[in-house]
């Protein structure tokens, strides 16, 4: 059978899962059997990125403001952060994914860090697939994580004002040493960016769907990835000029 994937495969691609508590409320459910779903969802797209050759996955799991939630919400959250974490260790090792946490961790119990901790330790020589999960995050908390870093850089002489410019503050960002996503799907019918990978996605391709993250699944995810194959991206230049710059032999 033919490859169905389609030519031009993002190399990272993020993912602002929403949806899950309305998946839930439609099936006269508890907003947590949504998130349930939501984590297999999770899982089925983490396979879906190894099987299309995708190198790298964002997924955007819980933002800093989710913590403003009614208590019941964020506590069932938390727990099945934790049990997400202690059951799906062995299987992320078995298919060769590294796994990474962005966000403000120190706002995690101290059980869910030291999970997080381990499954970072545990996967960091693997690289089939850097799977990223954004928990506690938010993009401007990022940027102001990493202006933070390069005034203490200044303060002790290890970097002079002058020498800050986007290169070297992209650097103090999360995710510094991917590269920046190709394609950003949104589930759940809102076309917005709530805080995720503000820095990180400039010239990020959006995509978005009224679908609950829930029901999503491979064709839904094809679709995202064949309309992303056929865009241009031109990064500021004209499509002539874009065009050249993608026709150049490697
Ligand atoms: C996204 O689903 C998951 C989290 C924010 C944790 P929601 O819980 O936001 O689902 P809706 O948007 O209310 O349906
Ligand atoms: C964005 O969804 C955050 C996650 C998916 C984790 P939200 O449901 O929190 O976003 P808003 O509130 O609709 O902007
Ligand atoms: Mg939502």
């Amino acid at each position: 059978m033919a490859d169905p994937s389609p030519p031009r495969i993002p190399q990272h691609l993020a993912v602002i899962m929403d949806g899950n508590g309305r998946w839930a409320q439609k099936r006269r459910r508890p907003r947590l059997l949504g998130h349930r779903a939501g984590a297999n969802a999770a899982n089925r797209c983490i396979d879906f990125c190894l099987a299309r050759g995708i190198n790298a996955l964002t997924l955007y799991a819980f933002s800093s403001e989710n913590w403003g939630r009614p208590d019941d919400e964020v506590n069932g959250l938390m727990k099945l952060f934790l049990q997400a974490l202690e059951s799906e260790l062995a299987s992320m090792i078995a298919r060769g994914i590294r796994v990474r946490f962005i966000g403000e961790r120190e706002r995690f119990n101290d059980a869910i860090q030291e999970r997080m901790r381990v499954a970072e330790e545990r996967t960091q020589h693997l690289a089939k697939l850097n799977l990223n999960v954004a928990a506690s995050y938010g993009g401007r908390g990022d940027v102001v994580h990493a202006a933070k870093k390069l005034a203490t850089l200044v303060q002790s002489g290890d970097l002079r004002v002058d020498q800050i410019d986007e290169s070297v503050f992209g650097r103090h960002v999360e995710l510094a040493d991917l590269p920046d996503p190709d394609l950003m799907i949104r589930t759940g019918g809102d076309q917005r960016i709530s805080n995720f990978l503000l820095w990180q996605s400039a010239y990020t391709e959006f995509w978005f769907t009224d679908a609950l993250w829930p029901d999503v699944d491979d064709k839904l995810l094809d679709q995202a990835l064949s309309d992303y194959a056929n865009r241009e991206r031109r990064f500021g230049l004209t499509g002539e000029q874009a065009r050249e710059l993608t026709e150049q032999p490697a």
